[in-house]
């Protein structure tokens, strides 16, 4: 539960505070500031992994001050998505989190993000519509409107996503040079299992056959990437090749494959290194994401 007077400012404590009130922990983070410390932000729905742990870390390096968020927020799932089947297990997130140093951890119930009366949210504009946000209307929406949420509860110096979410950094960016908010956007590079799939909370509920497929999508890009580091930049033979290796295996639905800009998400006439090739599937009713940035990775 969260202490009723802000913690002193001088030590970070031994386990993390775990905060449920959204005003305490509003109460805490202005503390830290006044007193001159940096805060680390790394916001989360929790079923933490090792590339949470990758965000978290860097964040303990760089401030003084560590808050990690675990909040699995309501308004960015659509109706037939899995928000009620999200795995919630905060015991394991809070003895992670313990281990890695955190000052706190905000865990809020739903009505403290959201009361009664709420009423505001943000409009990720044209930008929020294109490939995910095709597939899942409204979720940059509630992905935005809570991000400003807890930035504004936790007011961090710095802000740590994962690359995975290309498109939510994108967006998060956007929010944040459009609203002036005095935050630095950190952005970590997508952590890995063995065999190339992207760390998720949502590899959880593949079953065994479709986990040992699942790498299929980090084989199909990583295939198109080289082809654009051996000279070819015509995104829509970059789109065939990573489609074509992806038909390959039976059971893969492809949603998306396109190579966009990385600031504007259009296409491109040509892919340029610093570009994005993205993909989405389906494996079962499990949905996965992944992407590499064009000419920036070693293959
Ligand atoms: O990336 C996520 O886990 C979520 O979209 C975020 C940023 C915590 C907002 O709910």
């Amino acid at each position: 539960m969260a202490p009723s007077q802000p913690l002193s400012t001088s030590t970070p404590p031994a386990s993390p505070v775990v905060f449920e009130s959204a005003l305490a922990m509003q109460e805490q983070a202005i503390a830290w500031r006044h007193a001159g410390d940096d805060i680390g932000l790394v916001p989360t729905m929790g079923a933490l992994h090792a590339g949470h742990d990758s965000l978290v870390s860097r964040a303990r390096r760089e401030n003084q001050r560590v808050i990690v968020s675990v909040f699995v927020n309501p308004k960015q799932f659509g109706p037939h998505e899995d928000f009620e089947n999200y795995p919630r297990p905060f015991g394991q997130d809070r003895a992670r989190l313990e281990a890695l140093g955190v000052d706190a951890i905000f865990h809020p119930p739903v009505d403290q993000i959201y009361p009664p009366a709420f009423k505001t949210r943000v409009d990720p504009g044209p930008l929020g519509e294109v490939l995910e946000g095709k597939s899942r209307p409204g979720h940059f929406g509630g992905v935005l409107t809570v991000v400003l949420k807890l930035l504004n509860l936790t007011q961090p110096k710095r802000a740590y996503f994962g690359q995975k979410d290309f498109q939510q950094v994108v967006l998060v960016r956007q929010l944040v040079r459009d609203l002036a908010l005095p935050v630095r956007i950190v952005v970590a590079p997508t952590v890995r299992e063995p065999d190339g799939l992207a760390m998720s909370s949502r590899n959880a509920y593949l079953d065994p056959a479709q986990r040992q497929l699942a790498p299929i999508v980090r084989q199909a890009v990583t295939e198109a990437a080289r082809a654009f580091t051996e000279g070819e930049t015509d995104p829509a033979n970059l789109e065939r090749l990573t489609r074509e290796r992806l038909a390959g295996a039976p059971g893969v639905e492809i949603d998306y494959v396109a190579v966009v800009d990385e600031t504007t998400l259009s296409r491109p006439q040509r892919a340029v290194p610093g570009g994005v090739l993205a993909v989405a599937v389906k494996l079962g009713s499990t949905r996965l994401i992944d992407n590499v940035v064009l000419g920036a990775e070693r293959l």
